[in-house]
């Protein structure tokens, strides 16, 4: 009928400790007949002396921490998973720890749930979190921890300069000056800057221009794609282009122009997929969204027209997420709009700044936003339960 087995004893220190999931202020309600090597209970002086049992068991799935009246908290943990009726929420005095990370309770992430999540965004975008100002484009991962934009002076390149911020704290990191810029990158220990007609390459530090990829267009956006060593490159008004590593310099600077979708217009957003397959749009209401996937018989792209997704907007930026949604900017719109994978709309989300460009989508849906107008780099943090990557 309940769980038998009950330890006082502790470890002191974890001998091994791996990823898990927590659902916080959560707990589960397991009906009864129970038999009893499902589970144990441990009474401890915290939920991470738990961890350390939970680790040294492999019979464990998760365990829910619980914090009474006493000082200590109590242990449930169980050798299954219980299904996602089981799950009691809220329940402020419990979480769950989620130890077998590859299994999970499909239903109830809140963060693939397209609903729960636009709901927790529109709560979150009341209270905005925002540095700088100036009009900005593009959003990438910088090195440590950081995030890098462009300030976006149409009429003065001298201000077009690389930004660098802290992710965690959310404050400038000073940077030396790099201008003329109009988008930017960053893949293993090198910068990659995109200016009117170039692309240059920086160290880490950003203390020496060491190679400048030259006469390929404005350069709009610039991506990864981190398994193939591959970067994409948008321009505006001369295609797209993927860099493959130069096997003696060792940056992506041997670049091939793809075949065109669309001509003669700014392609701002590049979405990867995965290594096969990414995204793009343009600054134009009509072409949509299209997917360009690689043959990998001969290593080239292509594009189809039943992979395109309708989409009447002009598009400034595409994320796809790790449930595989496809995250559409609104240039001009200050819109978001998600898409499924079977193209259809999800839903979609309005932020009330004036032109919201570029998105990105840090950990637990953090999302930040640069603005083309003067309300610089923004951040919201919405409260979700997020299921652990893989
Ligand atoms: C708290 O747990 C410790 C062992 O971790 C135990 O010695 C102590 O008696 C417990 N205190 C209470 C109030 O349950
Ligand atoms: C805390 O303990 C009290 C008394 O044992 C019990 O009535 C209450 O349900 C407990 N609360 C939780 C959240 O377990
Ligand atoms: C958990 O409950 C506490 C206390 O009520 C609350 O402050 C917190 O926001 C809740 N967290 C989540 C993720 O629901
Ligand atoms: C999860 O991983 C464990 C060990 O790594 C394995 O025994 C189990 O079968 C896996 N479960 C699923 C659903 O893949
Ligand atoms: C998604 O969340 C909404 C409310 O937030 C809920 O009504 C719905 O059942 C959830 N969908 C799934 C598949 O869990
Ligand atoms: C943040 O936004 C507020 C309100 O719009 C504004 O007063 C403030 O100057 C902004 N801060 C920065 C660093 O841009
Ligand atoms: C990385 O960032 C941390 C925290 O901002 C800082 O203290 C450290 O000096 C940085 N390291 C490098 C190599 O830039
Ligand atoms: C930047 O890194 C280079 C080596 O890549 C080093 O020689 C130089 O001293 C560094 N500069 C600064 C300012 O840290
Ligand atoms: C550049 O890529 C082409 C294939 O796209 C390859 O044949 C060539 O060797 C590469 N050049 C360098 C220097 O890596
Ligand atoms: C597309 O997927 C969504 C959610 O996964 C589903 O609700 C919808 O019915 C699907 N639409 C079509 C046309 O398959
Ligand atoms: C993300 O959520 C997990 C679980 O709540 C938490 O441990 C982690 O610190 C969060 N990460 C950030 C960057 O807030």
């Amino acid at each position: 009928m309940s769980f038998l087995l009950i330890f006082f004893i502790l470890p002191y220190l974890c001998t091994s400790s791996y990823p898990y999931g927590l659902i916080r202020n959560a707990s589960i309600k397991i009906p009864l007949d129970m038999n009893d090597d499902r589970g144990h209970i441990l009474k401890s002086q915290d939920c991470n002396q738990c961890l350390c049992n939970a680790f040294s068991n492999p019979k464990v799935a998760l365990f829910t921490c619980t914090q009474n009246e006493s000082i200590n908290v109590t242990c449930q943990f169980y050798y299954f998973m219980p299904i996602r009726d089981e799950i009691q929420y809220p329940n402020v005095y419990t979480n769950i720890y989620l130890i077998q990370t590859n299994e999970t309770f499909e239903e109830k992430d809140d963060c693939c749930n397209t609903t729960t999540l636009i709901n927790k965004i529109n709560e979150a975008l009341r209270t905005k979190e925002n540095v700088t100002t100036g009009p900005l484009r593009t959003l990438a991962d910088g090195d440590n921890n950081t995030i890098i934009t462009v300030a976006s002076h149409r009429d003065d390149s001298e201000k077009r300069i690389l930004l660098k911020f802290d992710k965690s704290t959310f404050k400038p990191v000073d940077i030396p000056k790099i201008s003329g810029l109009k988008a930017a990158g960053y893949y293993d220990e090198h910068y990659y800057l995109g200016t009117d007609g170039n692309i240059y390459v920086y160290n880490k530090n950003l203390s020496t221009l060491l190679h400048t990829i030259t006469s390929i267009g404005a350069i709009n956006a610039i991506r990864f794609i981190d398994k193939t060593q591959e970067m994409i490159v948008g321009t505006a008004g001369n295609g797209i282009y993927v860099c493959r590593k130069d096997e003696v310099k060792g940056y992506l600077i041997n670049c091939t122009l793809i075949p065109r979708i669309y001509n003669d217009e700014q392609l701002h957003a590049v979405g990867v997929v995965n290594e096969n397959a990414f995204y793009v749009g343009w600054d134009d209401t009509d072409p949509g969204i299209h997917l360009y996937t690689r043959n990998p018989r001969d290593n080239t792209w292509t594009t189809k027209d039943n992979d395109k997704i309708t989409h009447g907007y002009e598009t400034s930026d595409i994320i796809i997420d790790n449930c595989k949604r496809i995250w559409a900017v609104v240039a001009h719109g200050d819109k978001v709009i998600i898409y499924g994978q079977n193209k259809t709309v999800l839903g979609a989300f309005n932020v009330v700044d004036k032109s919201l460009f570029n998105l990105m989508i840090a950990e637990n849906y953090t999302l930040i936003m640069s603005h083309g107008s003067n309300n610089g780099l923004t951040r919201i943090k919405p409260d979700l339960n997020c299921r652990p990557l893989r």
